[in-house]
This record gives structure tokens, sequence and C-alpha cells, in this order.
């Protein structure tokens, strides 16, 4: 009987072309009208060091990387080692394998098919670098995918390489057929895909923050090259320019952000991508922007630190210096993408939300989620309000006063060159005309002032809601998180709702302000809250704590910190522990 999802793994060492095959099946699922998601970790080297893609192919939209592995393709020893350990492989697993590069040993957990892509990549091309191609056309036939159709991709795929390289891979594509009827494989057949989608699109994480600030507006985009956040300026120096907009590589992240703060002090809508080593280099300018009131975003796309980390790797270990990184107590929006499709929605509330608060928003997001790829459909542009900035009228230019205290925080923003909307601006305290000011009862108020911003924002999201507020059906025990944790978590618990269990599940898209009434409101009921994060020491929980009268529950913390993201069986293990 064919599956209706199927979880295929290459794996094999940097340089080996994992990443090309994955890549390829991928798009050739796609074509033929599957859903997908994927899954990449590789090593910060160029070369060398074990990478790995996972794709998970599906008949019906999928949430998230899915369990274990359904079919390994391992290209080498450490392949198997590594990722042919029974935890990342599904009951009744098949691991394709080269007997010429690795051994399966006693008890492998999963049934082996050996695969000779090295002899037949040497036998038709004369060369092993085509091993790669050989494996993607087993793969394609096992699966079911149209072989006309990844044909063409690896065709497409080396092109740029030029006709002999080209040749060579489409004789090692028309080789590796063959190993893919194997009848070990015939349970890795997908069922025909739907007809009924629609458009559909393909999106990564950062393509889908890039096209949310495109649609929010962007028109100032300036950054410095950083692992994982580099496809956002590369998609901006590639888009940008004929939407009307600049792009800016600047000599380092300081820099980055000073030109964003100029370019939003003029008027236009400024982003700057980043990591967490950039955030540090960067909290200066936050500080900066937060004290004179210049919207900003700053997307940090969070990677595994301290230090230089894991660059390729995934953690959500910046939230605490999202929140309070600068010097002194720097008011800022953080809000949290939940996922590749949720980038573009939070992109663009995040140039609202810094537009019509004055200040720095930072939108974070993740390595896994950056990197990885989805089907999704086309975002839903008639669901992409733009808010401008408060900008003064006739009235209030007669006698300007660019800090002047209001009732929400927020005072009319001039433009330079509006005539009487002259101003000074500084990193200094100022007072309402923006002239420095260090006097005690000046200061307390102009702080006041910028705090008061988020107590505004805050009690707009209480009263509009703020991503997921699911009582679980009167659940005594609830799953809270942040950020990308969305998917696993989600399909873990309709999996234990399926079993009987109850469980409620609240997952704020805006984390800093957070809106504290409406998730004392959802913890209230519970005698048990379990705080899912990638992290070491459960910032979020912290976070929570600090803001949240959490009442008599007992917080359980559940943290992840292996550079991978959380699967929803990891979720769904805890949910059957603790709920
Ligand atoms: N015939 C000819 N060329 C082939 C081929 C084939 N059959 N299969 C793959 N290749 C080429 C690819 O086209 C690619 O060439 P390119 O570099 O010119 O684009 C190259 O071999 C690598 O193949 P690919 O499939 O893209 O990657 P991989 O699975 O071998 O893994 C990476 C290599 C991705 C791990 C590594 O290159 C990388 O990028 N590491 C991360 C670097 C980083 O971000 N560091 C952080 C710094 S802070």
């Amino acid at each position: 009987m064919p599956r209706s999802d199927v979880v295929v793994r290459v794996a094999g060492e940097g340089g080996e072309g994992v990443i090309s095959v994955a890549e390829i099946l991928t798009q050739s699922a796609v074509d033929a009208g599957y859903d997908v998601f994927t899954f990449r970790s590789y090593p910060a080297e160029i070369k060398g060091g074990l990478a790995m893609m996972q794709v998970r192919i599906a008949v019906e939209p999928v949430r998230s990387i899915g369990r274990g592995a359904d079919v390994l393709m391992a290209f080498n020893q450490e392949a198997i080692d590594v990722w042919g350990q029974p935890q990342w492989l599904e009951d009744g697993a098949t691991v394709l394998y080269d007997p010429r590069h690795a051994r399966l040993g006693e008890a492998f957990p999963a049934t082996g098919v050996e695969a000779p892509i090295h002899d037949t990549s040497m036998s038709v091309t004369g060369a092993r670098i085509s091993k790669n191609i050989v494996a993607l056309a087993a793969l394609v036939r096992a699966i079911g995918l149209d072989p006309a159709v990844a044909r063409a991709l690896v065709e497409k795929k080396f092109r740029r390489k030029g006709d002999d390289i080209v040749r060579r891979n489409l004789d090692a594509f028309a080789a590796g057929l063959a190993l893919g009827e194997s009848p070990a494989l015939a349970s890795l057949r997908l069922a025909p895909p739907r007809d009924d989608r629609g458009e559909r699109v393909v999106l990564s994480g950062n393509q889908s923050l890039s096209l949310g600030a495109l649609a929010a507006g962007v028109r100032f985009v300036a950054g410095y090259p950083i692992t994982p956040a580099t496809q956002v300026l590369e998609f901006m120096m590639k888009y940008l320019p004929a939407l009307g907009g600049n792009v800016v590589q600047a000599e380092d992240e300081i820099s980055a952000l000073a030109h964003c703060l100029g370019a939003s002090f003029a008027g236009a809508r400024a982003m700057t991508a980043t990591s967490g080593p950039g955030m540090c280099l960067m909290s200066e300018l936050i500080g900066m922007a937060s004290m004179s009131e210049i919207p900003v975003v700053i997307a940090d796309v969070m990677r595994s630190g301290p230090g230089t980390g894991m660059p390729t790797k995934t953690e959500q270990g910046d939230l605490m210096f999202a929140v309070h990184g600068s010097a002194g107590e720097a008011p800022r929006i953080v809000i949290a993408a939940t996922g590749i499709e949720d980038a573009f929605y939070r992109a663009v509330d995040a140039f609202n939300l810094a537009e019509r608060f004055q200040t720095p928003v930072i939108l974070l997001t993740d390595q896994a989620m950056a990197y990885r790829t989805r089907t999704l459909s086309p975002p839903d542009l008639s669901a992409v309000p733009t808010v401008s900035r408060a900008t003064p009228d006739a009235d209030a230019l007669a006698d300007y006063r660019r800090y002047v205290d209001t009732d929400s925080g927020v005072s009319p923003m001039a433009i330079p060159g509006t005539a009487g909307g002259e101003f000074v601006m500084s990193g200094l305290e100022h007072d309402e005309r923006g002239k420095a000011n260090y006097a005690p009862d000046n200061r307390t108020k102009m702080t006041r002032k910028r705090w008061r911003k988020l107590d505004t924002l805050a009690a707009e999201l209480d009263g509009n809601g703020n991503g997921v507020f699911d009582d679980g059906d009167g659940a005594e025990v609830g799953v809270i998180a942040w950020g990308a944790t969305e998917g696993p978590i989600r399909e873990a618990i309709a999996r234990a709702r399926a079993g009987g269990l109850k469980v409620a599940h609240c997952h704020p898209r805006v984390v800093f302000p957070l809106a504290t009434r409406s998730i004392r409101r959802f913890v209230e009921p519970l005698r048990r809250l379990i705080v899912v994060e990638e992290n070491f020491t459960g910032q979020f929980a912290q976070h929570l704590r600090a803001h949240v009268d959490l009442g008599d529950v007992e917080v359980v913390q559940v943290n992840q910190c292996t550079g991978l993201p959380f699967t929803s069986d990891d979720v769904y293990a805890e949910l059957e522990r603790h709920a």
C-alpha cells in the first residue's frame, strides 16, 4: 500500500553533494504536487565534516520535519554512525548504503539495502563526484517521483558548470534509476499527490522573512554577512533595487545598524539582518535607536552560541539578549516568528510596530527555520496592512516638540526637511524638543514616556490575541513556548489528543512586551505548565516568571541545546511524561 508521507534523510561528507541531492529531490516532489518540509544540518567548514539534509514529502500539508527517517541515504560510515542511531530512524526504516564506504554493524536497527553508488558513478562517468546523482536517481525511483522532472532539474543544476559535467551527471542519473527498483525499497513508494492544491510556492525562512519585509515596504537594508542571516542580505541585493530601495553591505554590524538608523531618520522603512555575534556588536546602536526613538527592524536569525559557537546549528539562545541587550534600560519590541509562513507575516508586523511605536523591533527567527524550506500557499498580500509613523500636523509644527509626552508614549516624528519640524536628535537624554537634559524630573518623565509605548502595546496584545491561546478543552496541563517550536508542538499535541490526553497550548508571537493578562488567563486553570525551549537555561521560562503572575502552577522546563530543533516525537515524549 503506498504511503502518504515519507521522510528521506541524505547524509555524507560536506563536499560530496548531499545538499544537491536533497534539494533536487525537494523540487521534484514540489513540481509533482506534494507538500515538502526540509531541514539541513552541516558543519561550518566549506568541505569535510558531516552534512545532512532531510526532506519530508507528504500528500497532505505538514508542519514539521517529521519523526525519524523512513529512509537514510548514507554516503559514508559517519552518516550511518550518527544518523543511523535508533532515535533518528522510524520503525521499519531502510538504510541505503554503499558497501565500499560503510558497514551497518550487528543488530543494526533498520533494513540495510546495498547501493553501489561509487562504482556505478565510476563506471558510467569515470569519476566518483556523480555518486550523489546515482543516489538521487535511486531515491526518485524508489519513492515514485517522475524521473523526467528530476532529470531536468539535474541538467539545470549543473548547467553553469559546463556541458561535460551535465552529460556525466545525466549518465549517472540514468544508471542510478535501476538501483531504486530493488524490491527491498517498495515500502517507500508514495501515494499520488492531490491535484486540488491550487498555487503553491516553496520558501525558506530567510526568503519568507525577506518577502514579508518587501511587502511591508522596506526601502533600505544594510547588513554585514553572517551565517545564517546572509541570505536575507543577498535576497535584498537581488530584489530591493528594482523596487526603488537601497542595499548597503556595511563594513561591520555596528555600521550596518547605523546606516539603517540614518535611513529611517530620513523617513525610509529600514532593516538589518544578523545573528547573535552581530547582535552583540549592534547593542550600542539598539540603545541609540531606543533613546532617539527611531523605527528600525533588526532580524536576528539565531544560531548556537556563545562566541562563534556553532554557526550552522540552531538555538533559541538570544531571547534575553533581544529583550535586554544594550547599555541601560532600552525599551524595544521583540517578536518571534514561529515558522516559514509565519516569518512573512511577522516581518510585516515588525515594520508596522517599529513605525507605530518608533522603537527598534527585533524579529527573532533561527538557523533551522532560516535554511529549511516548505511548500506554502503564496502569501496573502491583502493581509498586509501597512502602518505609517505619526508625523506632526500644522498645529504641532507651530511649536514643534519632537518628544512631546503623550498618553501612548508615541510622539509625532518630523522627517528632516519638514518646515518647522527641526529638532535635535542624539543618543543623549533629552527634553521634549530633543535638547540634552539631565535634570532628574526630566529624566524620569522621558524614561516613563519611552516605556509607556510598551504598556500601550501590551494592552493591545491582551485585547487582540497574540498567537495561539488554546485551552485544550479544559486541560490541566499546558505547553507554552515561542518561536519555531510551534510546528512540532502542534503535531505532538494533536497526537496526544488523539490518544485521549488533554493538553493546552499557548504560543505568543510578540514576546516582549508580553500579553501578560492573556497568558495569566491561560495559565490559571492549569496544574502544570511545560515550557519548551531550544536553549540550556530556560530563558523564556525566566522571562515568564519575571513578567507574569504564574500562581501555583508547577513549571516544568523542557530544554534542548543540541544544535538541532525539537521533533514532534521529542515533544510527544515530554507530554506523555508530564500530562
Ligand atoms: N557534479 C558536479 N558538482 C557537484 C556534484 C556533481 N554530481 N554534486 C555536487 N556538486 C557541487 C555542487 O554544485 C557544489 O558546488 P558549488 O560550491 O560550486 O555550488 C558543491 O559540489 C557542494 O555540493 P552541495 O551539494 O551544495 O553541498 P554538500 O552537501 O557537499 O555540502 C556544504 C557542502 C553545504 C556543507 C558546505 O559547502 C557549506 O556551505 N558549509 C557551510 C559554510 C558556512 O556557512 N560556514 C559558516 C561560516 S561562519
